[in-house]
């Protein structure tokens, strides 16, 4: 052949080449990817909490805002109290984001009706007081509106039917004395699904924030650890990657609590290197829907001495410990070293789940999707999902963590199999003091673990 001639594909080869007979997009998940009111997914979701703003960042003026596909509008009322309501006034559709916050509700900027917190209507004012159309508006209508919790910083939602609203859970992390939780907030152009899988994915740590991207958090996450997931009272999934790092054992833990709450280990805390006894996630964390094709992930980033150094409490510091990478990059640097961010939001708006092949490794993803679509099955037959399950009066019992115990490797033994025992007897163990209070519960799984480290595994 001359030197010009197009090498590569001859008809004989060209049969490899699928891109013909793959052009058609896979379908999109519909029922667990859809988030608005009425849909399979949406009125799943409506069954919980979720955090839906930041408290330092609402001013003395309304906030639009969007979440589960809804058009909202957030305000103070009687200086610290807290509103959340359908965006448009039922008068005659004007937003409420210019309303006028008062000590009883918030004010439509149009005609003047007065809301309170619960959508009454307090007041009608164009209209003569005593005329019957406006007293039966007043009487028959009502404005949409949720309850909101404040706590620690974040403002909370339920949107889902008012007698049916579950208690607000609190979770153990946040208790700790001594440790700082600041919120903070990361927003994704995609739909929640593919930003919640990472959670349940210990794989991509190891390539995409090490091996791929330079190693965003430590050097020791660019080993494939030894991988091991569990399933709890039906809505409680924890990925364990244990790896070695010199003479230590260490294991990490992921975990996610259905629908949206997640966890991991420190991202700069620990690195393997330096002993570790059951420290707690650097965040606590919710992936909130805005709609379909957005997300935000609402979060606690968690410093002090079991979560990660103070030095990352800052805007920059959370971002980095939500996906290795601040948020605000040119685009080279992105194609160069992508985070999260680019991850997920590159799969595009909703990801086609339907043309994915999942390994092995994906089985946390496989496990915690296949239980959203039983539990969206039950509820369309009446029977609403679990909440976050708690002993007694315990706060909610989560296991994001890391440990590093000094375990070297034993002469003569499979080190991934040895590795793969220690993640078993960390994990197995923590399970065990869920019934004591909170310190009780540390103290006793912290001197276990030191006692795994002089004694080995029983
Ligand atoms: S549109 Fe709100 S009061 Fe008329
Ligand atoms: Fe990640």
């Amino acid at each position: 052949m001359s030197s010009n001639t197009p090498d590569i594909v001859t008809p004989a080869s060209a049969g490899n080449f699928r891109g013909y007979h793959q052009s058609q997009p896979a379908d999109i998940d519909e029922e667990i990817a859809r988030v608005g009111s009425g849909t399979s997914g949406g009125e799943y979701l409506r069954c919980f909490w979720h955090p839906v703003f930041i408290t330092s960042e609402l001013g003395d003026l309304p906030q639009a805002i969007k979440i589960l596909g809804e058009e909202l509008v957030l305000f103070r009322y009687s200086g610290d109290k807290l509103g959340l309501v359908h965006k448009y006034c039922p008068h005659r559709r004007a937003s409420l984001e210019y309303g006028r916050c008062e000590d009883r509700g918030i004010r439509c900027c149009y005609h003047g009706w007065l809301f309170a917190p619960d959508g009454e209507i307090l007041e009608t004012p164009g209209e003569a007081p005593d005329a019957e159309p406006a007293k039966v508006v007043r009487e028959r209508t009502r404005l949409g509106a949720y309850p909101v919790i404040e706590y620690k910083g974040l403002i909370f939602a339920y949107m889902g039917p008012p007698d049916q609203m579950p208690e607000f859970p609190v979770y153990d992390v946040l208790e700790i004395e001594d440790m700082t939780n600041r919120p903070y907030k990361a927003p994704y152009t995609c739909n929640w699904i593919q930003v919640l899988d990472a959670i349940m994915d210990p794989v991509h740590t190891t390539f995409l924030h090490s091996q791929n991207s330079h190693p965003q958090f430590s050097e020791g996450m660019s080993e494939i650890g030894e991988l091991k997931f569990y399933e709890r009272n039906e809505n409680h999934f924890l990925g364990s990657s244990t790896r070695r790092v010199d003479d230590n054992a260490w294991v990490r833990m992921n975990e996610l609590i259905l629908p949206n709450f997640t966890q991991a280990g420190s991202a700069f805390a620990a690195d393997g290197t330096q002993s570790r006894y059951f420290g707690r996630s650097c965040f606590t964390r919710w992936v909130v829907p805005v709609d379909d094709e957005n997300s935000i992930a609402y979060a606690w980033a968690n410093f002090g001495e079991r979560g990660d150094p103070h030095q990352y409490n800052t805007k920059e510091g959370c971002e980095l410990i939500e996906q290795g990478e601040v948020l605000d990059r040119s685009p080279e640097e992105k194609q160069r070293y992508p985070a999260d961010s680019e991850a997920v939001e590159g799969m595009g708006s909703i990801s086609t789940h339907k043309g994915e092949n999942l390994m092995p490794t994906d089985r946390g993803i496989s496990l915690y999707r296949r239980r959203i679509r039983q539990q969206i099955k039950d509820l369309k037959q009446g029977e609403r999902p679990p909440q976050p399950w708690r002993h007694g009066e315990n706060s909610v019992r989560t296991y994001g963590q890391d440990t590093v115990l000094n375990l070297s490797p034993k002469d003569g033994e499979n080190d991934r199999k040895y590795l793969a025992e220690i993640g078993a007897a960390v994990m197995d163990m923590q399970f065990q003091y869920e019934e004591q209070g909170n310190e009780a519960r540390d103290a006793a799984i912290i001197e276990k673990l030191k006692d795994i480290e002089t004694n080995g595994i029983s």
